[in-house]
């Protein structure tokens, strides 16, 4: 993971690295440093901790400079500490090295070059990579673009990389496998970065580096690339849209609360265009332009991790309810190294906020090898599983900046939803009647939304629940069905910002074996908005309580059986069935919110993660 960012050109590079690690620091935020090259000198200033630590260091450093990089780490190799911060020096002191990846072949690498006399002070990866282009470069007396090439054509493993030699300082050399990186055409400078966050003020112009590419950024001869196999390359340069406010926190204190309360505008944003509100139609442009695939798909393959992964489990209940096609649902990680059994016939949709995820990629790749067609379902645009897919469709939530994925699960929810809807309709699986129904419904989720984040009373319920509960040490989730999902969300979400132990069950899984930890200190949240299944739930409900656990049960509004058992109800508005993932899930993920703020915890920044999984 870890952000990079990089600059040459005539402006000050140390405010534009900052504000640009700032924006990164969701991909990881362990420790934090810069390079700069300034009247001959390379300076380097980096910190264990956030950007803001590395901003208390450098006050009264020098930090001049119109070159420089900046990185902020999500340690793979080496515990977070000052010396195994980025950038890495070379021995000799002459080169910088920032690095987001991982260099798998790093230990006889390692022991090659300390044979060699080389000497390393920190234990990461990184160190290694910047010595072996440093030998490369002394062995090979090549500048440093091509040291840089061959030297990565000795590593196993994943990269993007920035390398700045001080002999050489009108230029910056860039690489990328399997990790992004970005490059920004200014006026008369560039920018790199593992995202367009950093750029997208100074230049609308970007240049995505494919994989196994290098560019070389030069004051004198501009963008120039190739790959590792020494192949020269035409940059493709592309317009990126995003708005600057969209990255701010507008006002909320945490990212994460700004992109809960975005929701009624995201999930609309989702829909807009694809729903023909008149006739009631879906129209989803990437499964329509490939119809006849789809209607023929023998199977539906999900692949994606941690919360996307959740969505494509709501995914199969829709799609295999709604539209009759089988669908599997599959953790990227598992499915990329177990033989799986795909091929032609087959329909693999990658879901994932980032496009970046590296299991998630792994897992398209192995798909589109065995002849499956392979489908995109992404936030970010223009990122590297978009790239590699043959078809999909963007969620369109804007930057999610919140460690915890909020608007990027409903955003997927609602696409699948249209997804399933269009295909059932498209297979003549679905009633007419259904159809329009699910469609006018659907098109009301975010006004729905909107009043439940409106309710006053529901949401001071929902924080005097977070009150009574902040010392738990484990939850329980439960729910059937469509929910079922929900209740893996509603634990995930605890899990990663306050750091309560928690566990999302099917509801009837519970007398299976999660019943025996119930007692009088367990929170039992249960989502109780099914109608087919409500008598079921209710009798789950009875379980808990006949144990003495303590229920905060979501329901629809007028329910009025579990409002007599639950300890706690969070209402939510009435829906269809397969439509209430999208409303059960935002009273959980606020009840994480303020449970994490009241237990002091970094909600947009939890402890050992980061927003975008580039390592395996
Ligand atoms: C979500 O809250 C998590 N931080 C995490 O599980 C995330 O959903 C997962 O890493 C997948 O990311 P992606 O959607 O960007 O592929
Ligand atoms: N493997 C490198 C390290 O541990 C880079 C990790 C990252 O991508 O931040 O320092």
């Amino acid at each position: 993971m870890c952000g990079i960012v990089a600059y040459i050109g005539q402006k000050e590079a140390y405010p534009i690295l900052i504000k640009g690690l700032q924006r990164l620091e969701y991909r990881g935020y362990d420790s934090a440093g810069v390079a700069l090259f300034n009247d001959g000198n390379l300076n380097i200033l980096k910190r264990k901790g956030k950007v803001n630590d590395l901003l208390q260091f450098s006050k009264d450093k020098n930090t001049a400079g119109n070159i420089g990089m900046g990185h902020t780490r999500w340690a793979t190799h080496g515990v977070p500490n000052n010396t195994n911060a980025h950038p890495h020096p070379s021995g000799d002191g002459d080169l910088a090295i920032i690095h987001n990846g991982i260099i798998e072949n790093y230990e006889p690498l390692k022991k090659a070059l300390k044979n060699k006399g080389h000497i390393f002070t920190s234990d990461t990866d990184t160190e290694v990579l910047v010595h072996l282009i440093e030998e490369v470069q002394r062995e090979t007396k090549t500048d440093i673009a091509e040291a840089v090439r061959l030297a990565l054509s000795q590593v196993i493993g994943a990269y993007a990389i920035v390398v700045l030699d001080q002999k050489d300082p009108t230029r910056l050399v860039a690489a990328r496998k399997a990790s992004p990186l970005v490059i920004g055409i200014g006026k008369d400078d560039f920018y790199l970065a593992s995202d367009a966050t950093p750029i997208i003020e100074y230049t609308k112009n970007v240049v995505y580096l494919n994989d196994e590419e290098i560019a070389v950024v030069d004051l004198k001869n501009g963008l120039e690339i190739k790959t590792i196999a020494n192949e020269p390359q035409v940059p493709v340069i592309q317009e990126i849209h995003m708005e600057v406010e969209r990255l701010e926190k507008g006002g909320y204190d945490h990212y994460m609360l700004k992109e809960i309360y975005e929701q009624p505008r995201t999930i609309a944003d989702c829909m807009r265009g694809r729903i023909d509100s008149k006739n009631n139609r879906i129209y989803l442009g990437g499964i329509m332009e490939h119809k006849k695939r789809f209607q023929n798909a023998k199977r539906i393959i999900i692949v994606a991790c941690g919360t996307s992964w959740h969505s494509g489990l709501i995914a199969e209940y829709l799609i295999e309810e709604l539209a009759r096609i089988p669908v599997e649902v599959e953790y990227a990680s598992e499915f990329r190294y177990r033989n799986p059994i795909v091929g032609e016939g087959d329909i693999v949709i990658a879901l994932s906020q980032s496009g970046e995820t590296a299991d998630t990629l792994a897992a398209l790749e192995i798909a589109k090898k065995r002849g499956a067609m392979i489908y995109g379902i992404v936030n970010v645009v223009g990122s590297s599983i978009a790239r590699l897919t043959d078809a999909g469709s963007y969620i369109h939530a804007g930057p999610e900046i919140g460690v915890a994925s909020t608007k990027a699960f409903t955003g997927q929810v609602t696409l699948l939803t249209m997804m399933a809807l269009n295909l059932a309709h498209e297979r003549g699986t679905i009633s007419e009647s259904e159809y329009q129904k699910l469609i006018i419904e659907l098109e009301n989720v975010p006004n729905k939304i909107k009043e439940l984040l409106a309710n006053n009373e529901e949401n001071s319920k929902i924080k005097y629940i977070a009150s009574v509960f902040q010392n738990a040490e484990n939850a329980l989730y439960l729910g059937r069905g469509y929910n079922f999902p929900i209740a893996l969300e509603g634990a995930l979400k605890l899990k990663e910002i306050s750091y309560i132990h928690a566990e999302g069950y099917p509801a009837a899984e519970m007398k299976h074996g999660p019943i025996a930890l119930i007692d009088e200190n367990m929170p039992v949240v249960v989502v109780a908005t099914n109608h087919s299944a409500y008598e079921k739930i209710l009798s789950n409900i009875q379980e808990v309580k006949a144990r003495k656990g303590r229920v905060v049960a979501i329901v629809e509004q007028g329910d009025v059986h579990i409002k007599n058992i639950a300890d706690f109800v969070i209402e939510i508005p009435k829906t269809a069935e397969p439509l209430t993932p999208l409303l059960a899930v935002i009273p959980l993920q606020l009840l994480s919110y303020h449970i994490a703020v009241m237990r002091e915890c970094n909600v947009d920044q939890p402890r050992n993660l980061a927003k975008s999984v580039t390592v395996e």
